[in-house]
């Protein structure tokens, strides 16, 4: 493993038993084509398009996912437990208020690497204030500095892509990888910026093809067009899925090699 490159899959935000079980049947052929040392995923929409669940999470440990990052919906159904609790590798944003349970960083000793994975939010377009996330990851950074950690990749669960660009290009050079989630649309700008850090905006999800977001496309529509007369659900039932994510690959001294966009249809 010495001089080999470290490979990451990162999948965007599963959302629902259908992004569960599309992740889970095309794991075999991502691992194969890829090799992947360590799987991360979003896991913010899995039990039922919103929270977390034990039996959820454990679908996609089952699946091959070994560490999970989320956002905003990760406190609904079992999350608020199982993110204060130990028994599951996931991470809520780092930048919540003090005492809000849970951790928003952790460093991951893989094949004698040390993998540090920050997981952070944004603050454009959200209902709540979260701490600036620019400030927050300048801090995490330093306070992990003496681990000189071999690769460190950041989740940012952010709506606007300037706002994760900007963030992208502060800390570029600072850190091996900056992939973006939380909008369910997967970006086409996977690159590697000037200094050496591994860039996409949005991942994209994991989820049913023909849905808004995950959810059930008739639904949402009569949701524009009588507002609040109408409730929209996350689908359940699935023919055609989507996988979308990213693989990163990041050289010895931490700078990225290569990032390249995930974006598989599953059929059921
Ligand atoms: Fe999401
Ligand atoms: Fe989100």
């Amino acid at each position: 493993m010495q001089d080999k490159t470290l490979k990451i899959l990162f999948l965007g935000d599963v959302v629902g038993r259908p992004g569960r079980e599309a992740v889970a049947k095309i794991m075999p052929q991502l691992k194969e084509d890829f090799s992947p040392d360590l799987t991360i995923a979003n896991a913010e929409n899995v039990a039922h398009g919103k929270g977390i669940t034990e039996n959820t999470l454990k679908d996609l440990q089952n699946a091959g996912v070994d560490f999970f990052t989320s956002g905003n919906h990760v406190w609904k159904k079992e999350g608020r437990r199982l993110v204060s609790e130990k028994k599951f590798p996931i991470l809520r944003p780092a930048n919540y208020p003090e005492g809000v349970p849970g951790r928003g960083f952790q460093i991951l000793n893989i094949f004698s690497k040390k993998i540090a994975i920050i997981n952070l939010i944004g603050q454009t377009f959200f209902r709540n204030n979260y701490t600036c996330p620019f400030i927050e990851a300048k801090k995490i950074l330093k306070a992990i500095e003496h681990e000189n950690c071999n690769a460190v990749l950041i989740d940012f669960h952010a709506e606007t892509t300037s706002e994760k660009r900007a963030l992208g290009y502060y800390l570029d050079g600072q850190v091996s990888a900056l992939i973006g989630t939380h909008t369910h649309v997967q970006t086409a700008d996977d690159q590697i910026l000037p200094n050496g850090t591994a860039y996409l905006t949005d991942a994209g999800m994991c989820g049913v093809r023909h849905s808004i977001l995950g959810k059930n496309k008739e639904q949402v529509i009569q949701g524009f067009l009588q507002l609040d007369a109408v409730d929209s659900d996350w689908d359940d039932e699935w023919q055609e899925a989507i996988v979308q994510g990213v693989l990163v690959e990041i050289k010895k001294n931490g700078k990225a090699k290569e990032v390249k966009r995930i974006n598989k249809v599953v059929i059921n």
